[in-house]
């Protein structure tokens, strides 16, 4: 990590909070899950990972023109399943971010691993390349589970990747899915206890969610996926809390838990409604540019995109200026979903207006908001099961 010296963090303008992150997308799977509605595509032909790898280069140099003078504090490799790239892909594409940004000394970076064998393999070359964090797509630590997601691992190869990577990277988490079809409250409080035990300070714990266009998502319509029901499914959650904070790994955001300090920065720096760069196919970015916010987005498919980036530099097919209003939304429906809430202040700073006291007074009244001794405005875990109507209410 030495050719990453530390530099000064420059706020691009009066709307920034000087978080400044880059997001890689690397689009391809080896098999597709029936839950998953991410960006991700198999593809069997002929593949020439270096030519590949080049147009991630050359998006990385147009971005960085567009957004001059940022320090980058965190870099994430999200998927589709990034483990199936090369180490020296992912050295190639830090090096590149290195050049056209300075980068922060204490940067995360983080890698997401599906915890196949032939992937754990390559941990080791990712970290020499300069990843110093990785998330893996455990899922289920129960074998039946594991079969119906889809995924190509067993409970054991998962369960020694999880300690691979321990061994390996400074810091690490793995994902689980629950409130599956056919799990009851006593088979996840068995299975997420023994997830505690194997985490080291991170985990990432998603409810299963039906998806438009997955397999799923017909399956659920044609009848022959059991669902939980609502009061189940907040069952489920309201056990997923209890446990993580009785085990010192608190929920920092609403699927995320880590033991304090070890929460995921580049996650964060979404949350926190900061600036990052998306590289890559179906990349999302948010960029100040002036003093005004764009929302960015890439061509989907994995070789239109490269065409896209050989033609013009870049693979956009959005890039879309923000409204104050907009700006102001996006705060709270990211900020809400923290632990640690949103500046009212900001809020009115980026949309030009105050939240509704009428509203606060009356979501406090029911106990779904609270006021933090920091002039912070969070949900309750209360209001959490409803974050979508509380936030609604509170963009009103
Ligand atoms: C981009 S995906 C996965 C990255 C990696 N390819 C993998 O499969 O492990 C990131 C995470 O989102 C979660 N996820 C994806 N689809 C989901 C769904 N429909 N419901 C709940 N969680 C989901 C999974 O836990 C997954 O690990
Ligand atoms: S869950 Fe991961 S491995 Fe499965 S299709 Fe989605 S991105 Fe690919």
């Amino acid at each position: 990590m030495d050719r990453f010296m530390p530099q000064p963090i420059v706020a691009a303008s009066a709307r920034s909070n000087g978080l400044f992150g880059v997001y890689v997308h690397w689009p391809f799977c080896t098999s597709k899950c029936p839950y998953c509605d991410f960006n991700s595509h198999v593809y069997h032909g002929a593949f020439d990972e270096a030519a590949y790898v080049a147009a991630y280069e050359r998006e990385i140099a147009w971005f960085a023109e567009r957004s001059p003078g940022r320090t980058v504090q965190s870099i994430f490799f999200g998927g589709g399943t990034p483990s199936l790239m090369s180490p020296q892909a992912v050295g190639t594409i830090l090096e590149a971010i290195g050049r056209h940004w300075p980068v922060d000394a204490k940067a995360e970076i983080t890698l997401e691993a599906n915890p196949t064998s032939v992937e754990a393999e390559r941990f080791r070359g990712y970290r020499s390349a300069g990843v110093n964090r990785v998330s893996l797509g455990v899922q289920s630590l129960r074998p039946g589970p594991l079969a119906e997601l889809g995924r190509r691992h067993t409970v054991d190869e998962a369960i020694a990747a999880v300690r691979l990577a321990q061994s390996i990277f400074p810091r690490s988490s793995f994902d689980l899915i629950y409130a599956r079809p056919h799990q009851t409250l006593e088979d996840w409080q068995d299975e997420l206890t023994e997830a505690i035990w194997l985490s080291k300070g991170h985990l990432s714990l998603y409810q299963l969610t039906i998806e438009m266009g997955t397999r799923y998502y017909d399956l659920f319509n044609a009848g022959k996926l059991k669902m939980p029901n609502e009061d189940l499914a907040a069952d489920f959650y309201e056990l997923t809390q209890e446990l993580t904070a009785e085990a010192g790994l608190p929920a920092y955001e609403i699927s995320n838990h880590a033991r304090p300090g070890e929460e995921s920065r580049h996650n964060l720096l979404y949350w926190r409604y900061g600036e990052y760069a998306g590289i890559g196919p179906g990349a999302h970015g948010r960029l100040l540019i002036g003093d005004t916010r764009h929302a960015t987005a890439t061509e989907k498919l994995p070789f239109e995109w490269q065409k896209r980036v050989d033609k013009q530099g870049n693979g956009l097919v959005t890039d879309d200026v923000l409204t104050w209003e907009e700006e102001g939304d996006e705060l709270l429906v990211m900020g809400l979903r923290l632990r640690e809430g949103i500046d009212p202040d900001r809020f009115a700073r980026l949309s030009g207006r105050r939240i509704s006291e009428h509203q606060i007074k009356e979501l406090k009244s029911i106990g779904f908001v609270e006021t933090l001794p920091n002039g912070n405005l969070r949900v309750t875990d209360r209001g959490w099961p409803v974050l979508d109507a509380v936030v609604a209410d509170l963009a009103a």
